[in-house]
């Protein structure tokens, strides 16, 4: 049996994702070091021990990241093409396994689409992952795709719902299943990921908080706010065609358009659900989908 995970480093950890991915990992009893650049303002709860290091050198990642046995990152989408330095470096310090920046939808079956070009960062870095794997067979990864992140896209407007003009859009028909993750949820995910080494080694996991429709959610802030809101009818056919257009003149803020095309569009068949689900495997249930809409009411 392999020795314990107890070491944990967490690149990005002051961001969406990381604070959460922190607080869980502390909570489940791991030693967490959260990794900052150099002069980012980032902030940190006192009781966390923060590593400011430059991502560009593997010189300097290596020490930072000496005596760690689990890298989790989670830096921003603009950086996870930069994060081969952080393999490196986790490789040369003897870091046992690498949980790259992924956390969206399944970067590993997006090959040949438009969505898929603009995932290219991701995709190269768990492919240059892979194959450091089975060149040092002791260094080990866990992929996790989460679908999008759901209390935060509540808040951020990025799930469609709007509670201030009491507004939604609805795309296609609005009854497509859609993979959706809670943040802390996520913590919990990458907490029994690193307590079970051995179950989860090299494997990419896509996990769900829910898989809600469109149509699911609205009902639930109708019921709960007494009201009828305004539904904004959008066709994902539109969006795609709005993404490529975009794409071509090199916007990628074409990925938001050609995400709504993959994920919500009918018959898109992306919800993550009995064997295509990895919430058994980790041993994690499902979350309440209409408690978490309540609580984002309520803020
Ligand atoms: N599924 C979804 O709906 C969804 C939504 C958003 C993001 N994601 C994915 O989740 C992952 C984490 O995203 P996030 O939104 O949590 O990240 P984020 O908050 O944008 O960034 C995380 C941290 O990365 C560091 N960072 C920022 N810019 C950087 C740069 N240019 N170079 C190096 N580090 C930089 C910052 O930390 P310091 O300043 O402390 O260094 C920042 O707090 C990404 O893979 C992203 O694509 C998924």
């Amino acid at each position: 049996m392999a020795d314990p995970i107890k070491k944990v480093a967490v690149i990005g950890a002051s961001g969406n994702l990381g604070k959460d991915v922190v607080q869980e990992l502390l909570k489940a009893g791991f030693e967490v070091t959260a990794f900052a650049r150099e002069g980012s303002e980032s902030k940190f709860p006192a009781d966390v021990t923060v590593k400011r290091v430059d991502y560009q050198s593997v010189e300097s990642l290596t020490s930072a990241l000496d005596g760690q046995d689990a890298v989790v990152s989670t830096i921003a989408t603009v950086a996870v093409g930069g994060q081969t330095t952080l393999v490196d470096a986790a490789i040369s310090a003897k870091v046992r396994r690498f949980i790259p920046s992924e956390f969206g939808i399944n970067t590993r079956i997006v090959g040949g689409t438009a969505i898929g070009n603009i995932l290219q960062g991701k995709v190269k870095t768990l492919d240059y992952i892979i194959s450091k794997s089975q060149e040092n067979p002791w260094f080990t990864w866990t992929g996790i795709s989460s679908g999008i992140f759901f209390d935060w896209g509540l808040k951020f407007g990025t799930v469609g719902f709007n509670k201030s003009t009491k507004t939604a859009t609805i795309y296609d028909s609005g009854n497509e299943y859609v993979q959706a993750s809670n943040l802390p949820f996520l913590g919990r995910v990458i907490a029994a990921v690193l307590s079970q080494p051995e179950k989860t080694a090299n494997q990419y996991l896509s996990v769900a908080s829910f898989n809600p429709s469109q149509n699911q959610i609205l009902e639930i802030v109708e019921a709960k706010t007494g009201e009828k809101w305004k539904v904004e009818h959008a066709s994902t056919a539109e969006q795609e065609k709005i993404g490529l257009d975009k794409l071509s003149k090199g916007d990628y803020s074409a990925f938001s358009n050609l995400l709504r095309r993959r994920i919500y569009a009918d018959g898109a068949k992306l919800a993550v659900v009995g064997d295509s689900s990895a919430n058994g495997l980790l041993g994690l249930q499902e979350e309440d989908l209409a408690a978490t809409v309540e609580e984002w009411l309520r803020e």
